[in-house]
């Protein structure tokens, strides 16, 4: 078989080489840093994801060797695949820095300020691309959009409104699940995310759709308002899983498990998909192996977590074990310094939000 022929391609004056058929994001994914265009709808696990967002708009300010020319208008990297010699503009180019502002604006149209209540807060895509490109005021004078409440089921909360119609969800429910049950419904301004007639999303890996989400439309009921992400602390664990790879995170407050997610690489995609067993069903510490803390980009608002010994660096529990003569241990456990929870009241498994009720009982 002959060899796949190499693209010299040069993204914000740095070059690489590339196979054929790369797209320009996966190139600048390769050069890694500043020099990747943000991506809200692309996945690369998800077949015929990207093209819909537009935040990864890059300038080609040389088409390639043989054709020179500019491209006319900005392109969606994740869908322009590279030509040999192709010269590319991302956080250089003036057009592109002043078309993603542009972008984040008519994303945030619709989309309510509702951060300080919101799940995703702290990790969200939308929230991070605002604070990098947005502007700090909309000049849009209309109604938002709002929609009637629809139950999916009672592991994934749906909060349209928060929705940018990435098609994330779609696509893992179509290509991970034999029987989807959601989908975009309407057009144009009406499109929404909905299962119709109001049926419930349960297939054994759908729990996954709340991971691909870039904004808090799909969020973990299990989770629902029990903590902020920053104040928990993710570890990597494992178990002996027979539906999916057992690799999860938990999101841990003292010994408490309140969160369990996919593994997030670098770009924010998940490493490996899992099953809603090990996401909804393990919420205990005895359930899993525990491998050590995750790691997480410096930039996060999560790299804050008060870690014992190298926070957030690559390190075997052993090495961990050497260094600081422990297992990994948490610093704070919110029920020895708070005299209002009761510690043998697990926050993680109550039903719903935790109300007062749930403390009073005898
Ligand atoms: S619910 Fe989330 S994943 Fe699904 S289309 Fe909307 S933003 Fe994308
Ligand atoms: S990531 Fe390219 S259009 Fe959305």
């Amino acid at each position: 078989m002959s060899e796949q022929p190499k693209f010299k391609v040069t993204i914000d004056n740095i070059s690489i080489e590339v196979p054929a058929g790369t797209t320009i994001l996966n190139a600048a994914r390769m050069i890694g840093g500043e020099v990747t265009p943000p991506a809200m709808c692309y996945y690369s696990k998800l077949k015929d994801s990207g093209g819909k967002c537009r935040t990864c708009l890059v300038e080609v300010s040389k088409g390639s060797e043989k054709d020179p020319r500019p491209m006319p208008k900005l392109m969606a990297s994740c869908r322009t695949t590279v030509m040999d010699g192709m010269e590319v503009k991302n956080i250089t180019s003036e057009k592109v820095v002043d078309a993603r502002k542009g972008i984040v604006e008519f994303l945030l149209l619709n989309h309510p300020l509702d951060c300080p209540v919101c799940d995703q807060a702290g990790e969200c895509d939308l929230q991070n691309l605002s604070y990098e490109h947005g502007a700090e005021a909309t000049r849009y004078e209309f109604k938002r959009r709002t929609f009637e409440k629809e139950d999916i089921g009672p592991y994934i909360s749906l909060h349209m409104t928060r929705c940018i119609m990435c098609f994330r969800c779609v696509f893992t429910a179509d290509q991970l699940t034999d029987k989807r049950e959601h989908g975009i419904l309407e057009r144009g301004d009406h499109a929404q995310i909905s299962t119709m007639l109001n049926k419930s999303l349960d297939h054994d890996f759908i729990g996954n759709v709340i991971d691909v989400c870039p904004v808090g439309a799909l969020t973990d009921k299990t989770f629902r308002f029990k903590n902020r992400v920053w104040f928990t602390k993710p570890v990597d664990a494992h178990r002996d899983c027979p539906t999916c790879s057992g690799k999860v995170r938990l999101w841990m407050r003292g010994e408490e498990v309140f969160r369990v997610t996919a593994r997030k690489d670098q770009w924010g995609e998940v490493e490996e998909f899992i099953c809603n067993e090990c996401r909804f069903h393990k919420k205990e510490t005895k359930d899993w192996v525990i491998e050590g803390p995750s790691v997480i980009a410096r930039s996060s608002v999560i790299a804050q977590g008060h870690y014992v010994g190298n926070v957030g660096m690559k390190s075997s529990p052993a090495l961990i074990d050497k260094v600081i003569g422990k297992q990994p241990k948490y610093t704070l456990d919110i029920h020895k310094v708070s005299d209002v929870n009761r510690p043998e009241i697990h926050l993680s498994e109550i039903e719903g939000p935790a109300h007062s009720d749930d403390f009073n009982k005898k």
